[in-house]
């Protein structure tokens, strides 16, 4: 029986400054997802693991569904097609987890028909399963997993997608403290407005943190990894992060912030070296809160979701 099997990468939304448009992959995590023809013209989640159970099969609720539904609908494809999701991803821990599902769902899909699409072209049907899973479709997380490397989401309507330079010796550390923080819930904590003065200090970070991506300037990396909106609010539900930000600095660390929307915390490093020695400040901050935490090390990922196994 045909099937496929692709595979979705980790990612990092926001990167600080850039709340909902600038994002980033990571190597090595991620969530895998099987499809193949079924004869009874209706797609299905047909098995989910590693999600302890928490995952709905429902076509309307799953991200996989949804995406895979979206764009099977454009393509006017009405035959059958089952779905089995493997979760490489902890859920609610703001490393991407609901788009590596939708992600990989779809690179799957696509290759299954043939690649009727562009790459690029999925990333709709995966922004529409985010804003079922966390009520807003945000792509700073689909974009970077679909696609890899740096990504900036330029603007959503109509989407314009903008893959960035990614600086050579780059490193992010993921320091992942066992509490489950829904994007909704953390989305709702948000301030409505922003005043003049933090958009002006925010759109500089931004700014300055893409031109540093472009200069493979570690120090102006540094200088523009400063949140001033999503942070302060945001930081409040995350016990130690004060800490560590203050502690990886001193190890020759540029920075962190919150991954996406939360509790993950991703420390970006000049160097492979520096992001396992910030791994190990983070590991001791934890410690003393008595908080388990899971801490990952890994490059920047610049290959996005791709295809892993073809059964013809
Ligand atoms: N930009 C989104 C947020 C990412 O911060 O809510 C969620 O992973």
């Amino acid at each position: 029986m045909k099937k496929v099997t692709a595979f979705a990468p980790a990612t990092v939304a926001n990167v600080s400054c850039g709340f909902d448009i600038l994002g980033f992959a990571v190597d090595g995590l991620g969530d895998k997802v099987t499809v193949s023809f079924n004869d009874k013209e209706e797609v299905r989640v047909t098995h989910i693991e590693g999600d302890q159970g928490k995952l709905p099969k429902a076509i309307e609720k799953n991200t996989c569904g949804v995406a895979v539904t979206a764009m099977l609908k454009d393509l006017g494809f009405n035959g059958g097609l089952d779905i089995a999701l493997y979760k490489g991803l902890p859920l609610g821990s703001g490393m991407g987890s609901s788009a590596a599902s939708a992600v990989a769902a779809l690179v799957a899909t696509n290759r299954l028909l043939g690649n009727p699409l562009e790459k690029a072209a999925l990333l709709p049907y995966a922004i529409e399963a985010e804003r079922v899973a966390c009520g807003a479709g945000h792509a700073d997380n689909v974009s970077p997993a679909l696609l890899g490397g740096f990504v900036l989401i330029r603007e959503y309507h109509p989407l314009d997608v903008i893959p960035l330079n990614v600086p050579r010796g780059l490193y992010c550390t993921l320091v992942h403290p066992h509490l489950v923080i829904n994007t909704a819930d953390s989305r709702s904590v948000l301030r409505k407005n922003v005043t003049l003065k933090d958009a002006t200090i925010q759109s500089g970070n931004i700014a300055g943190l893409v031109a540093g991506l472009y200069q493979e300037d570690m120090g102006l990396i540094s200088r523009s990894l400063n949140d001033v909106i999503a942070e302060p609010s945001r930081s409040i539900l995350i016990p130690g992060y004060d800490e560590v930000k203050e502690a990886i600095k001193k190890a020759g660390a540029l920075g962190c912030g919150i991954s996406g929307s939360g509790p993950t915390i991703f420390i970006l490093s000049p160097k492979e070296e520096i992001a396992w020695e910030v791994s190990q400040i983070s590991q001791k901050v934890f410690e003393k809160i008595g908080l388990d935490i899971d801490v990952y090390v890994s490059a920047i990922n610049t290959r996005g979701a791709y295809v892993i196994e073809e059964k013809k």
